[in-house]
């Protein structure tokens, strides 16, 4: 292994056939239950791109993209209980199926307002798509239509997430070293 992002990983939480595996299951699910209709993807940065990059070529309807980003984290490892919108859609999303794609939810809060905000803006459908649940963790009481794959409470990287905006590029997800973070 030439990448030097490796050594900081403890071990493998999801491997690359895995995250497929993860993706062709819940791509399944979407288009059985959109059946046809279209879609608007909300992809919420940066975390989420990979995973809905890849999610998005499975999907069978038409589909439109939008990005979001929002803040909850800083360069730690816990969540505020705020968002803060730092990017929006740049469409009116009324009366459309919106479909959020997010890379973890732990404490839910950042998905919980989200949520809240978005629904203001009166979409037909208002769904959550999380590669990842840490549902030890959650505070927030929101409700998750697809859900890839629980995991533990440990701090995940790799395949879009970040520890202080590193290993997004890792092809797997990993357990980060606990040295790293407490350095
Ligand atoms: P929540 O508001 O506590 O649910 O936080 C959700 C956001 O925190 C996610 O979109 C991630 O950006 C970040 N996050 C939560 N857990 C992890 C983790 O284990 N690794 C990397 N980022 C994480
Ligand atoms: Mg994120």
């Amino acid at each position: 292994m030439k990448n030097e992002l490796h050594k900081d990983v403890e071990s493998i939480l999801v491997s690359e056939e895995e995250i497929k595996e993860i993706i062709d299951n819940l791509s399944s699910q979407i288009n059985k239950d959109y059946n046809g209709e279209e879609l608007t993807v909300i992809i919420i940065l940066k975390g989420s791109l990979i995973f809905a990059s890849d999610l998005i070529r499975m999907l069978d309807m038409p589909v439109s993209i939008e990005f979001m980003r929002v803040s909850s984290y800083g360069a730690g490892t816990s969540s505020s209980g705020f968002i803060n919108i730092k990017q929006d859609v740049e469409c009116d999303i009324e009366g459309k199926n919106i479909l959020i794609i997010e890379d973890i939810i732990d404490s839910g809060n950042t998905l919980y307002k989200l949520k809240e905000v978005l629904s203001e803006r009166k979409p037909k459908t208002c769904r959550i798509c999380t590669m990842l649940d840490k549902p030890e963790r959650r505070v927030a009481d929101v409700d998750v239509e697809y859900q890839g794959k629980v995991i533990p409470d440990e701090f995940a990287v790799g395949y879009g997430l970040d520890y202080n905006e590193n290993y997004r590029n890792l092809k797997y997800i990993g357990v980060l070293k606990k040295e790293v973070y407490t350095k």
